[in-house]
C-alpha cells in the first residue's frame, strides 16, 4: 500500500493497520477497549464538545523520508512512552465524538511524534502506535511532550477514523503555559504558519515531570 493509496478507501487505513496488528504478533502493546480505570479519569469530565469539526492540519508534514502521510502499521498501544525514554511525560486523554456531539465508539487514532530532541524515528516504531475509542469515545495516550524542531511550534500527529469513516489527519498543538525543555511555545506558535488555536490541547499543571491534557475530536462518520 503506498502512502497516496491510503487515503484513497475509507476503511483503508484500519485494513492497512489491522493487517499490520496481525504482523505484529508479539510486539508488546495494550489490545482490546480502554478500561475504565485511573488512566482514563480525566475523560471522564464533562464533554466540551460543540459539534465543530476537529480542522485538518495545514503543515508541513514531518521531515522526509516519513512524508506527510505516515504508513500504517504502527503497534496498537496506548503507551508510547518507552521505558527509560527521557522527556518530560504526558497523558493525553479526551473523546472523539461525530458532528451531533455523540461518541463515536471504534474510532481509530494513529499518533506520531518527535521525541525530546526534536526528531522523528525514520523507521517510524518509536513514538507511533495507535488505538481505538472505547464504548463511550474515550482514548488514553501516554507519551512524552515533543521538542519543536526548527522553527515549529511542538506538535503531535494524528489521524482519526471512525469505522468506514473519512480519515481525518491533522496536528495537536500546546498552548504557551507549558514548560518543558526551555520552549518558548507562544513564540513558536505566534509564528508558525501551521499553528491553529482549534487544535491545542487543554493542558493541566505540571506536576512534577508529568503533564496531564485533554483534547476531544470532533470527526465525520460517513
Ligand atoms: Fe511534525
Amino acid at each position: 500500500m503506498t502512502a497516496e493509496s491510503m487515503l484513497t478507501g475509507r476503511a483503508s487505513l484500519i485494513t492497512g493497520l489491522s493487517a499490520a496488528l496481525l504482523g505484529l504478533a508479539g510486539v508488546a502493546c495494550n489490545h482490546g477497549r480502554l478500561s475504565s480505570g485511573t488512566a482514563v479519569a480525566s475523560s471522564e469530565q464533562a464533554s466540551i464538545c460543540t459539534g465543530e469539526k476537529t480542522p485538518p492540519d495545514r503543515g508541513p508534514p514531518p521531515p522526509r523520508p516519513t512524508g506527510r502521510y505516515f504508513r500504517p502499521g504502527s503497534a496498537q498501544r496506548r503507551n508510547i512512552r518507552e521505558p527509560g525514554m527521557p522527556g518530560v511525560w504526558l497523558n493525553l486523554s479526551g473523546r472523539v465524538n461525530d458532528e451531533d456531539c455523540k461518541p463515536v465508539a471504534r474510532a481509530l487514532l494513529d499518533f506520531f511524534q518527535a521525541d525530546s530532541h526534536g526528531k522523528y524515528d525514520r523507521r517510524e516504531l518509536r513514538l507511533h502506535g495507535h488505538q481505538f475509542t472505547d464504548g463511550q469515545g474515550r482514548y488514553v495516550l501516554r507519551t512524552i511532550v515533543p521538542l519543536n524542531y526548527l522553527n515549529r511550534p511542538p506538535h503531535i500527529h494524528v489521524k482519526v477514523q471512525a469505522p468506514d469513516g473519512p480519515v481525518l489527519g491533522t496536528q495537536l498543538f500546546f498552548p504557551a503555559t507549558l514548560r518543558a525543555y526551555g520552549m518558548r511555545v507562544g513564540r513558536l506558535n505566534a509564528h508558525a504558519r501551521s499553528f491553529n488555536p482549534a487544535l491545542a490541547v487543554h493542558l493541566g499543571p505540571r506536576r512534577g515531570n508529568r503533564y496531564s491534557a485533554r483534547f476531544d475530536f470532533v470527526i465525520a462518520v460517513a
